[in-house]
């Protein structure tokens, strides 16, 4: 099949955002996704807005000068602005030397820009690597739930990276936010979050620290792995009434392996334990060969065998901005009702 120019693809995926892009702006957002790799016809190329930066990426093949120059007309014409351009070649056939072309007026290197989501500002930075902008996109959808469904709760948020989900609780009304993460400097940025958003500060706790004994001590389970006799930090069992466990897909640390396709029960078990009986757990899994309908029958046996009982209470799309003509997303977002 032969592939359609690329200044179509990109024109027709605009085209087809019309709508939400609306919605979105109406909704103080300045951030999506614009282009969408094979559902849109370009394998492996994805293109972001965060404010006013585009991030291009290649993820199979490194993009040609003339598509690189299609793809930055293309997006000056559609925004009516210049916006910063990052290009990152991630097909490992050719070294990534990010290229970074800052939006004009924020030249300086390390000055930090933002970008807004649902009204949300969040940190987006230039480094070495090029731009970070510290927010997984197709995970809007579960921060709009997150900011509408946290008024005066307890709130959990496993793999907090950056806290963008934590933050939606506070600012939607969360009486307490923690965030547990082993990556410090991701906490750093959720901090800056907070502050830059005015959220209360006094009700936010980030806490640096490995999910495993850090969960297991609130749910009151035996810490396994060599790391089982180092120092750590001391928690005291308790429960949450929200709970947000967003693993990653393969992370390994002296305690224990996250691995979301051969052992989802290892986070799931203990994040369940601590979700308050006749409150939530979002949880996700985005491994696309793991099936949603295999992934939520494991939910089920999992917390069978742990002794709670659980209902699927809803189960969250990607917004619009990451078509799926199957419907089968590759990020799966389930929000677990605890009964018992
Ligand atoms: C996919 S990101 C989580 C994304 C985040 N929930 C969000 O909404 O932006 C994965 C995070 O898990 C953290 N991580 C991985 N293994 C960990 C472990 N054993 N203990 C604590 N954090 C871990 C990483 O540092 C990283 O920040």
């Amino acid at each position: 099949m032969t592939q359609m120019p690329i200044e179509r693809l990109i024109q027709h995926a605009l085209d087809t955002r019309g709508e939400l892009i609306i919605q979105l702006q109406a909704e103080n957002t300045d951030t999506c996704r614009l282009f969408h790799g094979s559902n849109e016809g370009f394998p492996g190329l994805t293109i972001d807005r965060y404010g006013d930066q585009v991030l291009v990426q290649t993820f199979y093949e490194p993009l040609s000068e003339t598509n690189r120059s299609i793809i930055e007309t293309s997006l000056v014409r559609y925004l009516g602005f210049k916006p910063g351009f990052n290009f990152r070649d991630r097909s490992g056939k050719k070294k990534d030397t990010p290229e970074f072309i800052p939006p004009p007026g924020s030249e300086a290197p390390n000055s930090p820009l933002f970008c807004m989501e649902l009204g949300v500002h969040y940190l987006v930075r230039q480094n070495r690597q090029g731009l970070d902008p510290y927010l997984f996109l197709d995970m809007r959808s579960a921060r709009r739930f997150i900011l509408k469904n946290s008024r005066h709760l307890s709130v959990l948020n496993l793999f907090a990276y950056t806290c963008s989900l934590g933050l939606c609780a506070a600012l939607g009304g969360a009486d307490e936010v923690w965030n547990i993460d082993f990556a410090d400097s991701a906490l750093k940025v959720g901090q800056a979050n907070l502050e830059r958003n005015g959220a209360a500060a006094s009700s936010h706790r980030f806490i640096h620290a490995d999910f495993f004994p850090a969960v297991r001590q609130l749910a009151a389970l035996p810490i396994k792995g060599r790391g089982k006799r180092k120092k750590q930090i001391k928690l005291d069992p308790r429960m949450f009434d929200l709970v947000i466990l967003d693993p990653p897909r393969w992370a390994t640390s002296i305690y224990g392996a996250v691995d979301l396709v051969r052992d989802y029960q290892s986070v799931f078990k203990p994040a369940l334990l601590v979700t308050k009986p006749g409150g939530r757990l979002i949880c996700t899994n985005h491994v696309p060969s793991v099936n949603c309908g295999d992934w939520l029958e494991m939910l089920k046996r999992c917390a069978m065998k742990t002794g709670v009982e659980i209902d699927i209470l809803e189960i969250i799309a990607p917004e619009a901005d990451f078509p799926s003509p199957d419907g089968q997303h590759p990020l799966k977002i389930a929000v677990i009702g605890r009964n018992t």
